[in-house]
């Protein structure tokens, strides 16, 4: 029986966040390290419109039928099927995996939505673009986050590093020489929705001072940009170190964060910042060859896990 299998990288964001919300530009970047995967397999006795979904990482084991319309898994198939109804779909069951930590700033939401959305079509035989399921992405993403800006759906079904703006073309980044990020997670989940509410209620009552804080991420953006593409990677290393105050002005750090990013840098990171939505999740730092000794120390310290990724034009799915 054929099976349709598709993975998506997590991603992280590298500059920007929370500002891309704002029109400000982000860097943003595929992580092959941690994956998700869904397989779509046809239910050969079962009856038109028989969808089972099994996501074992959150314990779900349903007719999709049974799920809320709203529900995200739920949605994205019908995303998929557009104005049909789901007794029109062919029967099959769908197991759904995923590596990459829930809201933790590594995209799980998007990485697990875009699997599904590739494989689900690849089932029913419709071939879609990277910018079709990007957009198919969006709409669960929204469910998830509210008014996101679409950096994580833009990132991972390309899976390239990407320069984004909102309601502009992106841009692929041309790497000028490959680096190294270590992803460091502070053991406590983040909440993207409830940090881009909080500083859009900041924003309303100070905006001169925000749009401000939002100006200067832009600008550390546009600087890291260049840098990234011309080399000299080690100069990143000062703007993460901004970017990160910028985040802490903008309230959406944490005790844990700070604590993580202090102790990357005495462990000898060129840089380092909170990367997503923030108030939990993960930070990441900048390092040269040593990323596996930094790593080694921040769990001596008690963080809770480390990836390293490399920054780079490759391709390396597993
Ligand atoms: O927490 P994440 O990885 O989903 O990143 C959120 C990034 C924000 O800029 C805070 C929100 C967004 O939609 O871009």
């Amino acid at each position: 029986m054929p099976a349709f299998s598709a993975t998506s990288p997590g991603k992280i964001i590298l500059f920007g966040e929370h500002a891309v919300v704002y029109g400000e530009p982000a860097i943003a970047t595929p992580v092959f390290s941690s994956q998700a995967n869904a397989i779509v397999t046809a239910h050969i006795q079962g009856k038109p419109g028989e969808i089972w979904i099994e996501a074992p990482n959150i314990s779900l084991s349903a007719p999709i039928d049974q799920l809320e319309i709203n529900h995200p898994l739920r949605a994205a198939i019908q995303v998929v099927i557009g104005d049909k109804e789901l007794n029109q779909v062919p029967p099959c069951n769908i197991q759904i995996t995923s590596e990459i930590p829930p809201s933790s700033g590594l995209g799980s939401s998007a990485a697990i939505s875009i699997s599904l959305i590739r494989a689900f079509s690849a089932f029913l035989g419709t071939r879609l673009s990277d910018e079709e399921v990007s957009d198919f992405a969006y709409e669960i993403e929204k469910i998830h986050h509210g008014t996101p800006s679409g950096i994580d759906n833009t990132v991972i079904s390309h899976q390239k590093p990407v320069y984004y703006r909102k309601g502009k073309p992106f841009e692929f980044l041309e790497i000028g020489e490959e680096f190294s990020v270590l992803i460091v997670y502070s053991g406590k989940p983040g909440n993207t929705k409830e940090a881009v509410e909080g500083v859009r209620e900041r924003w309303q009552e100070d905006p001169d001072r925000y749009n401000q804080i939002f100006s200067r991420i832009g600008e550390i953006t546009n600087a890291a940009k260049v840098i990234i593409e011309t080399g000299n990677p080690d100069h990143l290393g000062p703007l993460m170190n901004e970017n990160h105050e910028l985040l802490q002005e903008l309230g959406v750090s944490s005790p844990g964060l700070d604590e993580l990013v202090l102790a990357a840098l005495e462990a000898g990171a060129l840089g380092a910042k909170l990367s997503g939505g923030g108030l939990g999740g993960h930070i990441i730092a900048l390092a040269k060859s040593d990323a596996a000794n930094i790593s080694a120390e921040l769990v001596k310290q008690g963080a809770i896990s480390t990836l390293i990724t490399p920054v780079t034009n490759r391709n390396i799915t597993r």
